[in-house]
């Protein structure tokens, strides 16, 4: 018995020691903002991530740009409000990060623009319910992978060529 609980707790030692050498996020992404994308729903995609329909890459939104629609802070709770003023205030509006939830390795090619405006896909196909969102999601709402990207790309009869995808 006694040998038992030793080989256990030697195993568990053992996975939660690997864990945190190869840095698994055991948490997630954490915003510095509590962004609400439900909240902006009136307005379409593009209007913050610029470059959907026109480049490769989407692109996030700086404060910088949030103050342009809210002169004062937009808040409904009082952490929110903190957040916002600490921001907002102290002019460090360009050093707000936003942690990125969807990326794909260096030597893959993506193009919003294709994906989006030439295949007229919807952004959920690839991405889930971002645009109900009420607070930032920790990981991302749905898993990008080869597999899911050559499944589409054999039904709709396009470009299965490794060098298609990879540099
Ligand atoms: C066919 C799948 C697909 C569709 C459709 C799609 N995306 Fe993406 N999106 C991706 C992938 C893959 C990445 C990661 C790209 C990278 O790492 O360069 C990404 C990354 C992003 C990012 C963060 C990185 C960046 O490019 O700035 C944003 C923001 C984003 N998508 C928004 C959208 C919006 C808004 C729509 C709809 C208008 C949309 N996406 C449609 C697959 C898709
Ligand atoms: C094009 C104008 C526009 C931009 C840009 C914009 N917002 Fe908003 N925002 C709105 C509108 C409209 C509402 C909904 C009405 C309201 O609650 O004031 C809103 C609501 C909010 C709320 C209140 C949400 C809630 O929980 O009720 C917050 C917080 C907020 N915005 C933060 C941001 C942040 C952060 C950015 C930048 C990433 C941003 N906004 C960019 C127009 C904008
Ligand atoms: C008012 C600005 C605003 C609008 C409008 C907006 N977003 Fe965003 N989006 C953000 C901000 C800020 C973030 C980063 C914080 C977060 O994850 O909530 C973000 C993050 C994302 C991401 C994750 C990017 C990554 O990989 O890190 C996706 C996907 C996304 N938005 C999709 C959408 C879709 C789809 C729509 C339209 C239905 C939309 N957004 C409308 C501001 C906006
Ligand atoms: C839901 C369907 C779908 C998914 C998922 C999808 N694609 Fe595509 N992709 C398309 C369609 C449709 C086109 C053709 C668009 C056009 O040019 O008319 C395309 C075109 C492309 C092209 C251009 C191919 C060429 O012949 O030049 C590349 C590169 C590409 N996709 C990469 C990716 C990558 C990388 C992923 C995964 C991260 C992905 N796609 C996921 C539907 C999809
Ligand atoms: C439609 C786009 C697409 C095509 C075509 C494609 N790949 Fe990929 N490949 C991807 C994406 C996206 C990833 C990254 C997946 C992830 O992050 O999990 C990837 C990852 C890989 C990896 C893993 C590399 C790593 O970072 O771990 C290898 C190896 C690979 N691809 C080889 C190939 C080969 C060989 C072919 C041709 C037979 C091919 N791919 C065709 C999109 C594609």
């Amino acid at each position: 018995m006694e040998r038992l609980k030793l080989v256990v707790i030697s195993i568990a030692g053992l996975v939660f020691g690997t864990g945190l050498y190869l840095g698994w996020d055991w948490e997630g992404v954490r915003q510095p903002l509590s962004f609400n994308h439900q909240a902006h729903t009136a307005m379409a995609c593009v209007v913050c991530h610029r470059g959907v329909e026109t480049r490769a890459v989407a692109s996030i939104p700086s404060t910088r740009f949030c103050v342009r629609c809210h002169a004062t802070a937009p808040v409904t709770r009082p952490d929110e409000l903190q957040q916002w003023m600490n921001i907002s205030s102290e002019g460090i509006v360009e050093r707000v990060k936003w942690e990125r939830l969807y990326r794909v390795p260096k030597h893959v090619y993506f193009s919003h623009r294709r994906h989006v405006v030439l295949a007229e896909l919807d952004c959920a196909v690839c991405h889930g319910d971002m645009a109900e969102r009420t607070t930032p999601p920790s990981h991302p709402l749905t898993t990008i992978s080869m597999d899911k990207c050559l499944d589409c790309h054999e039904q709709q009869r396009v470009s299965t060529d490794c060098a298609a995808c990879h540099k």
